[in-house]
């Protein structure tokens, strides 16, 4: 059924990684969305019950950033970042993004990854010493080439800024390492050329490469002073100098799955041992693909480490229609949105709402009218189906007994809509279709990370689930079958609409749970699904099934409507 199957022979884990994130601000609507991407397709792929998935995600705490805000703040940098770095794990747990490591670059096993990382590169003669002059901006941590900065006027001042982020940058002389980036530079070229797939989506791809290939590359400054920037990872052997940020941030990736033990060495090469889930799937930002795609794959190759499986990049949350920040009043808060609409409704409007490519817009209107739609076209089918005049688990019952073999005969002699039963056997017969079909639709995008085109054909179904039981009516059989309960064909043609819709709701909600784990689980719940059958070897309607049990009756909603958050 899922191509999946076919495509993952191998036993390691999937494994995905967030970027780690910055301890010096609070965590935010993108943050969340990051670490989103990478736990949908982490529970999609563990969906299958053979398939296994690690899920990394963590702060990224060293820097000069960190070093000013605890300067400024009176603490020492490390009392900062444990604070700061737990309002990341509150927003992972509060969010329930399922990760397998949070790490911190403060943790003594990445410090080691490091410093061994870092000594490979010296012992292969790929690190030197030298004078660094350059523009450099203190918050985004990196020199830029002058090709990448621009002259503007802000307060009245002219002022030079980097091209890509706006932020200032000042012109700087140094003693730094230096990493012989420049020599590996054809190397990526052509592996890049090779695998076109390699950086998603396509757009950022070409970039990319029209840009290496029209620009030098210039080697990059590894360390720095550490008399400037004295919170980060010493230099082994040279205490004048602790290492560049991003330098000991993008190892954390090879970290997480215990470099350098798990990896074996052999003629130069590092490859993961045994169930070591290494190459990873990188999700990150826009913002950071030239330190994930070019410095990130260049520094594995100088190490003879395999290059990552992919990486995929993703745009921004806008707020309101405006980039978030602190002078609008836009920036929104994912916890207090989550504390106040639930998890689950976060989770599906950021999936429902974006795409990969283009930027998305946040908007608590449309975030409303996304979360009513999921209680009045998906909740709302087991509401209905699970009322007291139906019986669920007989349906079931009736199902695996053969009752519905012949049932477009079955119903055109049956129904009482007689009016209208070539639509209703119409409409039953595209919602089967669709349905059948469903699983390997949503596996093709949901592997590309197309999140929205996935939901799209998820409400799909739902939307011909709802017509089929609008246009069926099974309640008009109640009062029939009141007056005169031993009628069993009215019965039977009564069974099977009901689970006809609790049978799409049962698939939709299995291959929903990824996005809405909670909500997702409360209907399985609540139709009586066995926790074991929620994966992919269930997807198949009205084989395999046995649920029902106390579906029918009062029971508590599983999601409420709420007014819009002023
Ligand atoms: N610490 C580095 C990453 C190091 S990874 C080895 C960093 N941290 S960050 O906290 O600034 O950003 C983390 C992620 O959040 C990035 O992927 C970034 O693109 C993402 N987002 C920040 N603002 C965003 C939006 N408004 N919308 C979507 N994602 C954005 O960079």
């Amino acid at each position: 059924m899922f191509k999946s199957f076919i495509r993952h022979t191998s036993t390691k884990p999937f494994y995905v990684t967030t970027p780690i994130f910055y301890v010096n601000a609070s965590p935010h609507l993108g943050h969340l969305y990051s670490m989103l991407l990478a736990d949908v397709r982490s529970r999609w792929h563990k969906l299958d019950p053979n398939h296994q998935a690690f899920l990394t995600t963590g702060t990224d705490e060293h820097g000069l950033k960190i070093q000013n805000v605890a300067e400024k703040q009176g603490i020492p940098p490390k009392q900062l970042v444990d604070m700061v770095s737990t309002n990341f794990k509150t927003l992972a747990s509060k969010l329930n993004i399922n990760y397998d490591r949070f790490i911190r670059t403060t943790d003594s096993d990445h410090i080691a990854a490091v410093t061994h990382f870092w000594n490979i590169m010296i012992q292969k003669d790929l690190v030197y010493k030298g004078q660094h002059s350059g523009w450099y901006s203190v918050s985004d941590e990196t020199f830029y080439p002058d090709s990448h900065i621009e002259e503007v006027e802000r307060d009245g001042k002219k002022v030079m800024i980097s091209s890509e982020t706006k932020n200032e940058v000042f012109h700087h002389t140094e003693t730094n390492y230096f990493f012989r980036l420049a020599q590996f530079k054809d190397q990526l070229v052509s592996f890049l050329e090779a695998n076109p797939d390699w950086i998603m989506p396509s757009g950022k791809y070409q970039e990319l490469l029209t840009e290496l290939r029209s620009e030098p590359l210039s080697d990059l400054s590894v360390s720095r002073p550490s008399s400037r920037l004295k919170w980060g990872i010493a230099v082994p052997g040279d205490d004048s100098q602790n290492m560049y940020v991003w330098f000991d941030a993008l190892v954390n990736y090879v970290t997480s799955c215990g470099f350098p033990d798990t990896f074996e060495l052999k003629n130069g090469q590092y490859q993961s041992r045994g169930s070591n889930p290494w190459p990873a799937t990188h999700v990150i930002g826009k913002d950071i693909i030239r330190f994930h795609c070019i410095y990130w794959p260049i520094f594995l190759m100088a190490a003879g480490v395999e290059l990552p499986k992919q990486v995929l990049v993703h745009s921004h949350w806008l707020s309101e229609g405006f980039k978030m920040s602190k002078s609008l009043g836009n920036v929104v808060d994912p916890m207090a949105t989550c504390d106040y609409y639930g998890e689950d409704s976060l989770r599906f409007f950021l999936m429902e709402h974006s795409s990969i490519s283009s930027d998305s817009n946040y908007s608590e209107k449309y975030f409303n009218f996304t979360r009513d739609n999921l209680i009045g076209k998906y909740a709302n089918i087991v509401t209905r189906c699970g009322g007291a005049s139906f019986n669920i688990e007989q349906a079931v019952v009736d199902n695996n007994n053969g009752c519905f073999a012949d049932i477009d005969e079955f119903i055109r002699s049956n129904s009482l809509n007689k009016d209208k039963v070539e639509m209703i056997i119409t409409l039953k017969n595209q919602l089967l279709d669709k349905l059948t079909s469903l699983p390997a639709i949503m596996d093709e995008s949901m592997q590309r990370f197309e999140n929205r085109k996935a939901i799209q054909e998820w409400w799909s179904v739902l939307e011909l689930t709802n017509s089929f039981l609008q246009q069926s009516e099974p309640w008009v059989y109640n009062k029939p079958l009141k007056e005169d309960p031993s009628n069993e064909k009215l019965r039977l043609v009564q069974s099977y609409g009901i689970l006809l819709a609790c049978e799409s709701v049962r698939i939709c909600s299995i291959l929903i749970s990824p996005v809405i784990p909670t909500l997702s689980g409360k209907l399985l719940d609540r139709l009586g699904v066995d926790a074991g059958e929620r994966n992919t070897d269930y997807l198949v309607p009205f084989e395999r099934i046995s649920y029902g049990k106390y579906a029918n009756g009062k029971h508590e909603l599983p999601i409420q409507r709420l007014p819009k958050r002023q």
